[in-house]
């Protein structure tokens, strides 16, 4: 599977994630993974497993550069404090809930796709989703620390990332799904057809 995110408005936000305003970086990777999600999904709806032979970045990829957000948003805070803070300390539990909340319809995504005929290797992209559930919970962490966030946002981020890791499964085999494509019209998955 691969995934094209032409938003103009998340490629301008993406080039300044590693901006050290921790409140800039959450509404970046909030903006990032909903529109991730829905291309996920217009793709499958509109194209089938046609588009998945297009010109668009692999899952591998796509979840690669939400980890780096994630970890280099990480190092910012860790980094300083206060360019994180930005002096709006109180703003940045309730930024953090609306990043946090998008991982799991993200993860529902992915996992869709895992779940779907895919030409996409599955080791890579398990081994990355592994990689994004430990990022996700280290900055969930690293917040929390540091009284940023409460623990009932860390209780969010557990269940962020047991959504990561359902998604992975999706991607458990050892090669790429080896079954059918199918085609989802009206909504509907339909008329699947031999590869
Ligand atoms: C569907 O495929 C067409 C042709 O390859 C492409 O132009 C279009 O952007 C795709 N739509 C989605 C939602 O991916
Ligand atoms: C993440 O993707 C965006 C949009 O495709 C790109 O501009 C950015 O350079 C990527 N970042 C990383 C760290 O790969
Ligand atoms: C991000 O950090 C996590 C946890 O420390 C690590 O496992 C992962 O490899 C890092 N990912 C990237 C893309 O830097």
């Amino acid at each position: 599977m691969r995934v094209v995110v032409f938003s103009t408005f998340v490629l301008s936000l993406a080039t300044t994630a590693l901006a050290s305003d921790g409140i800039t970086d959450l509404q970046t990777m909030t903006a990032f993974l909903t529109d991730a999600a829905l291309q996920i999904w217009s793709t499958q709806i509109t194209n089938g497993t046609a588009a998945y032979n297009g010109p668009v970045t692999p899952t591998m990829d796509l979840i690669a550069n939400i980890s780096a957000q994630v970890n280099a948003s990480k190092a910012s805070l860790e980094a300083d404090q206060n360019a994180f803070t930005n002096g709006q300390t109180g703003a940045v539990e309730t930024t953090y809930l609306s990043y946090i909340d998008t991982i799991p319809t993200f993860a529902q995504a992915i996992e869709s796709q895992g779940r779907t005929w895919h030409d996409e290797m599955n080791a890579p992209v398990f081994a990355n989703l592994q990689s994004l559930g430990a990022a996700i919970q280290a900055y969930g962490s690293s917040l929390r620390r540091v009284q940023l966030i409460s623990q009932t946002s860390m209780i969010r981020t557990i269940r962020a990332v047991s959504a990561v890791s359902n998604a992975q499964r999706s991607w458990g085999r050892p090669f790429n799904y080896p079954g059918k494509r199918s085609v989802i019209r009206n909504g509907l998955r339909g008329g699947a057809q031999r590869v």
